[in-house]
């Protein structure tokens, strides 16, 4: 029996539904002590407490995830490929010297987690405007350790929070955003950690963000530290595009960068399951940035859990000589063509609104407020 529908409050003005963190029922933590999983706690205040000398704090041993959880139609709320952000923090897990978290355990957090708080996941879209509710799940080194060495605590805690897009509607219509690369700072050494999903790739970009968001671009890219000419990934998310159409009825070819220093989003490679479902063309290879200075793409976009799927309409860039240049990408204003399809594709099935070919929304019946 498919459980009971928990409804949105009417508390919450959902119509300001921002990319922001909201007061919530609370989130479920569970510690490793000397290679044992406790069971899980559940904690009603979005604090942690935490050993002043833990590794997590002075070292850096830290990662996270970013999931979705989304209302359909009929009221019932499903989470968007839970397993396959299990597998990357794992993944992530790993290069930091933390033990595995079982996946079990990771997809029994995310669903309690969402069932005490199912009041706050959004209305269906459209109505909802794409909103959903955020899971961020973090695990941590909360053991101490003065000597540089893994300790024998580790913490896992999942929590969440209604948010809206990160660069505004996801809608039908997405609003595209101007790009800009940043050439003075480096997110990933080559052989580094670019790929994991760690604390501390992000903290230093902050700056260079903020820079560039006060002159007008709300999102930056990198490109390979190594020699600077191919395409990493964006600052918050990671890059695709479309190869310039050699006529209008010739079948799509999306491109998506391969780099060792990106990274895996579930995101990305749901697009390229759903990009091959229509039939169209994929390449995954290493992308040169000329190829977006000289026009052999045309429709570029950034995506990930928090972006979405966000159009980028243009792409400014420090030529040789150090003036900065300017690329327009589509009909610079809105997304084109092929973003649009497979956006309309993703968010359809994610919020219910079209048949999940792929099995990803999870669990089948819903999340069970009975059973958190
Ligand atoms: C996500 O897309 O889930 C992220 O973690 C992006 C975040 C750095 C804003």
């Amino acid at each position: 029996m498919a459980p009971q529908v928990v409804p949105p409050t009417s508390d919450f003005d959902w119509s300001k539904l921002a990319f922001d963190l909201y007061p919530t029922a609370g989130y479920v933590k569970y510690v490793n002590k000397d290679g044992q999983w406790g069971a899980a706690e559940w904690v009603e205040e979005p604090y942690v407490k935490l050993h002043v000398g833990s590794v997590a704090l002075n070292y850096g041993a830290s990662c996270f995830e970013g999931l979705k959880a989304f209302r359909h139609e009929d009221g019932q709320v499903k989470l968007f490929r839970p397993q396959e952000n299990a597998a990357r923090m794992n993944y992530s897990a790993a290069a930091i010297s933390m033990p595995e978290v079982p996946e079990e355990m990771f997809l029994e957090a995310c669903h309690k987690a969402v069932a005490k708080n199912l009041h706050l996941v959004p209305p269906h879209a459209p109505h909802g405007s794409a909103g959903s509710m955020y899971l961020r799940p973090l695990y941590f080194a909360s053991g101490a350790q003065l000597a540089l060495v893994a300790p024998s605590e580790f913490t896992f805690i999942v929590y969440v929070t209604q948010t809206g897009s990160l660069y505004g509607s996801a809608g039908g219509k997405a609003p595209a955003v101007d790009a800009f690369v940043i050439e003075d700072f480096d997110r990933a050494a080559p052989q580094g950690t670019g790929t994991y999903k760690l604390a501390g790739n992000y903290g230093p970009v902050l700056r260079h963000m903020a820079q560039a968001k006060k002159n007008g671009y709300p999102i930056t890219l990198h490109l390979d530290s190594k020699t600077r000419t191919f395409v990493d990934e964006f600052s918050t998310s990671n890059f695709a595009a479309f190869k310039k159409a050699s006529s209008p009825d010739s079948t799509p070819t999306l491109v998506v960068p391969k780099s060792e220093s990106i990274l895996r989003s579930v995101t990305t490679k749901s697009l390229m399951d759903i990009a091959k479902s229509f039939g169209w063309n994929i390449e995954h290879r290493p992308l040169k940035f000329q190829e977006v200075v000289d026009g052999t793409l045309e429709e570029v976009f950034a995506c990930g859990t928090a972006a979405a799927i966000t159009p980028v309409r243009s792409i400014t860039y420090t030529a040789p000589g150090g003036a900065l240049q300017k690329v327009s990408l589509g009909d610079g204003q809105n997304a084109g063509p092929n973003t649009l399809k497979l956006l309309a594709e993703l968010t359809g099935i994610q919020a219910g609104n079209r048949e999940d070919k792929f099995g990803w929304t999870w669990p089948a019946e819903g999340v069970d407020a009975s059973k958190a």
